[in-house]
C-alpha cells in the first residue's frame, strides 16, 4: 500500500516525498516529534500531544512552521486520505534545511523547519501484548539529560530495544542511579498493596500524554498514586508492573529481568487502568 503522507505542505504518495540531505533532522538529530493514536478512525488527546509539541519546540528555541489549528486539519486530513483506522499520526518538525553542515543554528527567517507527518496502521485495542503482558531487561541509562523534550534521538532507546530482544524480552526499563527513569519508548510503573507507583515528572523522563490520562482516570477510580521512584529490585517485588505510551496505551509487565512479577500474569490494576482508558479514549477522540 502506498501512503499519502504530508511533507513541507503537500500530500504526496511516500514514494514521492522527498527531504533535503543538509535538514538537521538527518545531520543533527535536530528534531522533535510526537505520535498521535488513532482509534476509531479519531485521534486519541490531540490537545495533549500538540501542547507538549510546543513545549518541545519552545524548550530548543525551533520555530513551529504551521498553527495548531492547521496541524489538526493535516492529522484529519492524513486519516481521510489513507482510510485510517487504528494506528498512529507520526509528526516530526525540524530546524530544516541550510544551505550547508553547520553546528549554528540557521537563521529561521531563510531557514524554515521542516514538517513531515505519516501515518502508521498498528493494532492498538487487541493488541496481543495486552492479554499476555510484557518482559523487560534493566539497562543503564544512557541518554542525554533533557528527556523531557521529545527529541528525535532515538540511539539509545533504539539499543536498548535490540538489546531487550537479544535477551529475549520485549522490552527495557532504563535505570540511573540505581531507579527506573522510564521504558525505552513508554512510562514505567508498579503497583504495591493496591498503589500505583510512577516515577515523578522531571528532566529525566518524557512527561507521557498517556501517563497524564492513566493518573488523572486512576484518581477518579479511587485508587491511590504515588509519584516516586522505584529500583529494579522494588520492581520485581511488586504485585504488578505496567507501562503506557501511544502506541501501547496500557501494557502489564509480567517479568523484569527474568524474573516474574506478582503471580507471572497480567494483574487486574493494570487491566482495569487499560480497559478505562480506552472506554474514555474511545469516547473522547476527535
Ligand atoms: N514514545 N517515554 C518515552 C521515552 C517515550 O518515547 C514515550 C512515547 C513515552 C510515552 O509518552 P506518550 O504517552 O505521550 O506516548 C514515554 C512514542 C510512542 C514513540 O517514540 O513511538
Amino acid at each position: 500500500m502506498t501512503r499519502t503522507v504530508y511533507v513541507n505542505g503537500e500530500y504526496l504518495p511516500e514514494n514521492e516525498a522527498k527531504i533535503s540531505i543538509f535538514d538537521r533532522g538527518f545531520l543533527m538529530a535536530d528534531g522533535v516529534y510526537e505520535v498521535t493514536s488513532v482509534i476509531g478512525g479519531k485521534l486519541v488527546d490531540f490537545e495533549g500531544h500538540s501542547k507538549r509539541l510546543e513545549r518541545s519546540l519552545a524548550e530548543l528555541d525551533m520555530a513551529n512552521p504551521v498553527t495548531m489549528d492547521e496541524l489538526l486539519e493535516i492529522h484529519r486530513a492524513l486519516i481521510a486520505k489513507n482510510d485510517l483506522v487504528e494506528g498512529g499520526i507520526y509528526l516530526q518538525i525540524t530546524r530544516g534545511a541550510p544551505a550547508d553542515r553547520d553546528f549554528a543554528f540557521p537563521d529561521p527567517d531563510t531557514t524554515p523547519s521542516s514538517i513531515v507527518l505519516f501515518t502508521q496502521v498498528k493494532n492498538l485495542v487487541n493488541a496481543p501484548a495486552a492479554s499476555k503482558g510484557i518482559k523487560v531487561i534493566s539497562i543503564d541509562d544512557l541518554r542525554w539529560e533533557r528527556r523531557d523534550i521529545k527529541t528525535v534521538q532515538l540511539l539509545y532507546p533504539s539499543m536498548g530495544k535490540m538489546m531487550a530482544a537479544k535477551a529475549g524480552a520485549d522490552d527495557a526499563w532504563m535505570v540511573q542511579d540505581g531507579l527506573v527513569t522510564e521504558g525505552t519508548s513508554n512510562n514505567a510503573y508498579i503497583v504495591k498493596g493496591g498503589k500505583i507507583i510512577t516515577r515523578k515528572l522531571s528532566n529525566d523522563i518524557l512527561a507521557g500524554i498517556t501517563r497524564a490520562a492513566v493518573l488523572r482516570l486512576a484518581k477518579e477510580a479511587q485508587m491511590v498514586v504515588e509519584e516516586r521512584s522505584f529500583s529494579i529490585e522494588e520492581a520485581q517485588e511488586a504485585d504488578e508492573a505496567f507501562v503506557t505510551s501511544a502506541t501501547t496505551f496500557v501494557f502489564p509487565v509480567v517479568e523484569i529481568d527474568g524474573k516474574a512479577v506478582g503471580d507471572g500474569k497480567v494483574g487486574s490494576v493494570a487491566s482495569r487502568l487499560r480497559e478505562i482508558y480506552i472506554e474514555e479514549s474511545l469516547r473522547k477522540a476527535i
